[in-house]
């Protein structure tokens, strides 16, 4: 059946709702058979339906976050089953993104809060053949909601005696209805369920509990008090080294759940935002908690999981578990770069260099898919890429790396899914990020809006680090790629004009006057350097030069890495596709900071922002920029899949028609599995060794050619499993 919610009438508070949550509600009879009926539904911010005292289909946080200004998804819910004769529908919305800019409001709080508002269509038909449609106009009614406040950032209360003034009558307001559109990722919904695991009385005498699992989404507890008891739950991601409950490093954020009693046992679970936590404190316990009264839900977009990765070592293991609890935290319809400080913004940065990883643990098609949608609206005029999308921040001028994100990601999408949609519907904001990089020039490789290589070890300490390979050349290298990427796309869709190889060409020649001494070697000597010399393609004839040099630097290093953000994705391909194989698995093993598996020696279970979050001796790192559940570095889960166990796409066949399977196995692992249910069925990569022979066990769907290759030597694989023992 058609929905008619562009029909229907935006409802909005008829004042500032001040981020209280608002209800609007309509009485409606029914007298005939019906045979089917849908709720249809959207909102400005954040909003959830009840009929008749039931929850509304199984969506958390609809409408999903989007680039507002331009599109709102809009939800249709089957509601059949749960209408009466007499029915009673309440739509409770809250402000929740609605253009939001987190820095400016949380800079100036006397700014007005985002007013939200709601629309829907209520459809019905009966069994005589005829339609009813409801829509929210002045004849549904509005109240303030017991949920008193409701703020993406500082949390949620709920105030049980709190009784609504009289009940007004909604008031539409003019707003566009041609942004709403059908939802087009999957609908984030409550997933893991998780309970307490540990009661604290921490060394101040506080009330603690801990998860045991750092994550994003709801909280759900037990309280019972007399009337106007206050009970709060704040959240942090660990404790200080003393023991005692931490969350310096939300900022601004208080992240905080308040819930007033009426002097009756309530259960009460969150609902209009999300929150990223491990522990709670509690206040107004009294320290008479029982852990079997809470819980938390980790709340993301429902995408289907698909990678695996297994080995005989219990650390990579745990960064395997990292890594997936790192996408789950971030990806609510938004990668976000961290779930629980005053950011929870889509920076397209770590977008990009987590994409491939995300894209082989999980189906993330649609996810990106609706976010490039948001990239594409966000787009400024002349082809810049806003820092973060949406872009609620308001920023404007370009970042390398980040910024080109609109080209790495749908290319990447294309390599793994294998379905040109994605390069049609982005082609035109590729073609203008290339054209904007082409125009600008050195305004562009020069400006200083660039992040370099965010967070990398090789300048000293400092609070928001550049790194200390030249932005100039960073940018001039990540440059190239782009232009290539856009080339390929353009070569894919058989689209005319946009041959950009030529101004690729002409910026390597560029970047070897410029960053290459007179006797052709790179003057750059960071890891950063040679690793993107590498990636970039800047002179591939000289790749096993950059990787001797690349070699040398992590070695005298003690075998760690100095890269960052740009850098460290491409690190271990740089070192294994240039024969430096066993180096790529010694900065892999490695325990001391900065490396993959240090945070593990602190109890991390999910990926941490900086190496050294928490150092040696138990301190922070810094309170201002310290996130517990940053997933940008869980890149490197893709070497696992694609190197360590070979499981290799190739650009020619994307979408994983043909597959190089090219294990690289090391001493010092004796077992690793991955495996990835791509578009075609499972393909699957397992090595296990005895120390005298290896057997592998490669596994392709019907539909796919493949290759092996074991020890330099080619296998033609067949469809099923494939069995290889080979003598070390
Ligand atoms: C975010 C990053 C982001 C960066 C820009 C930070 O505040 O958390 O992950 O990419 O800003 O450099």
């Amino acid at each position: 059946m058609t929905n008619h919610i562009s029909d229907a009438r935006w409802l909005a508070p008829s004042e500032p709702a001040n981020k209280r949550c608002i209800d609007f509600y309509k009485d409606f009879d029914i007298d005939s058979d019906v045979v089917s009926a849908t709720l249809t539904a959207s909102a400005l911010g954040v909003y959830k339906a009840e009929l008749n005292g039931k929850k509304v289909g199984d969506i958390a946080l609809a409408p999903g976050r989007t680039s507002m200004r331009y599109t709102v998804m809009y939800q249709t819910y089957d509601i059949t089953d749960l209408l009466k004769n007499k029915n009673h529908i309440i739509l409770t919305v809250a402000g929740g993104w609605k253009s939001l800019y987190p820095h400016e409001i949380l800079s100036n709080p006397s700014l007005p809060s985002a007013e939200p508002a709601v629309i829907a269509s209520i459809d019905i038909e009966y069994a005589d053949g005829t339609t009813q449609t409801i829509l929210t106009d002045c004849t549904w009614k509005m109240q303030y909601s017991k949920i008193v406040m409701s703020d993406p950032y500082d949390g949620e209360t709920y105030d049980a005696t709190f009784t609504p003034p009289q009940p007004v009558n909604a008031e539409p307001i003019m707003y566009p209805r041609n942004c709403l559109v059908p939802q087009i990722n999957e609908p984030t919904r409550e997933k893991e369920i998780i309970k307490a695991v540990k009661y604290l009385k921490t060394p101040l005498g506080e009330d603690v509990i801990d998860f045991g699992q750092n994550m994003a989404g709801f909280i759900e507890f037990s309280c019972s008090g007399k009337k106007g008891d206050v009970f709060e739950l704040e959240c942090g991601e660990t404790l200080d080294k003393n023991g005692n409950f931490y969350n310096d490093n939300y900022r601004k954020a208080k992240a905080k759940v308040t819930y007033i009693s009426d002097g009756k046992k309530a259960k009460y679970k969150t609902s209009m935002s999300f929150f990223g936590f491990r522990y709670l404190r509690l206040t107004g316990w009294n320290g008479q908690v029982d852990i079997k009264d809470f819980s938390a839900t980790a709340v993301y977009s429902d995408m289907e999981r698909t990678g695996y990765i297994e080995t005989d070592n219990k650390d990579l293991n745990q960064l395997f578990h990292n890594i997936i609890w790192g996408q789950r935290s971030n990806f609510i319809d938004v990668p976000t770069d961290c779930p629980q400080r005053d950011e929870k913004l889509g920076w397209t940065g770590d977008a990009q260099v987590f994409c491939k990883c995300a894209s082989l643990n999980y189906n993330t098609y649609n996810f990106f898919r609706k976010w490039l949608m948001d990239m594409r609206n966000d787009q400024r005029p002349q082809g810049a890429i806003p820092h973060v999308i949406p872009n609620n921040a308001n920023w404007a001028s370009p970042s390398s790396s980040w910024a080109d994100a609109c080209c790495i990601i749908p290319w990447q999408l294309y390599l793994i899914y294998g379905n040109k949609q994605i390069l049609e519907e982005n082609f035109m904001m590729m073609k203008a990020w290339a054209e904007y990089i082409i125009s600008k020039d050195d305004e562009y490789f020069n400006s200083d809006k660039h992040f370099g290589d965010w967070l990398s070890t090789d300048v000293p300490d400092t609070l928001y680090t550049k790194g200390g390979t030249s932005i100039r050349f960073m940018t001039m290298c990540v440059s190239v790629k782009t232009l290539e990427i856009v080339t390929k796309a353009a070569e894919v869709l058989k689209i005319r004009g946009a041959d950009f190889r030529e101004e690729a060409d002409n910026l390597r020649r560029r970047i070897v006057n410029e960053f290459f001494d007179k006797d052709y070697h790179l003057k750059e000597k960071t890891q950063t350097a040679f690793v993107l010399a590498i990636e970039c393609s800047i002179w591939p004839e000289k790749n096993a030069e950059f990787a001797e040099e690349l070699a040398k630097l992590v070695e005298k290093n003690s075998n760690r890495m100095t890269t960052g953000f740009v850098g460290t994705p491409y690190l271990l391909y740089a070192l294994s596709d240039n024969g430096y194989t066993e180096l790529a698995y010694t900065l892999l093993f490695q325990k001391e900071y900065p490396s993959w598996l240090y945070p593990l020696s602190k109890g991390a279970t999910t990926m941490w922002e900086h190496w050294d979050g928490i150092k040696e001796d138990g301190s922070m790192w810094s309170d201002t920029m310290n996130s517990f559940n940053h997933y940008a570095y869980g890149a490197v889960g893709d070497w696992i899949y694609t190197r360590a166990a070979g499981i290799q796409y190739e650009e020619q066949y994307p979408g994983f028609k043909h597959v190089t399977i090219s294990p690289l196995p090391d001493p010092r692992l004796k077992y690793l599995k991955a495996s990835i249910v791509t578009e075609r069925g499972l393909v699957s990569s397992e090595w296990k060794t005895n120390g005298k022979a290896i057997t592998y066990t490669i596994v392709i769907p019907d539909d796919i050619k493949g290759i092996a290759v074991l020890s330099k030597k080619k296998y033609d694989l067949k469809p099923g499993t494939n069995e290889f023992t080979l003598s070390l």
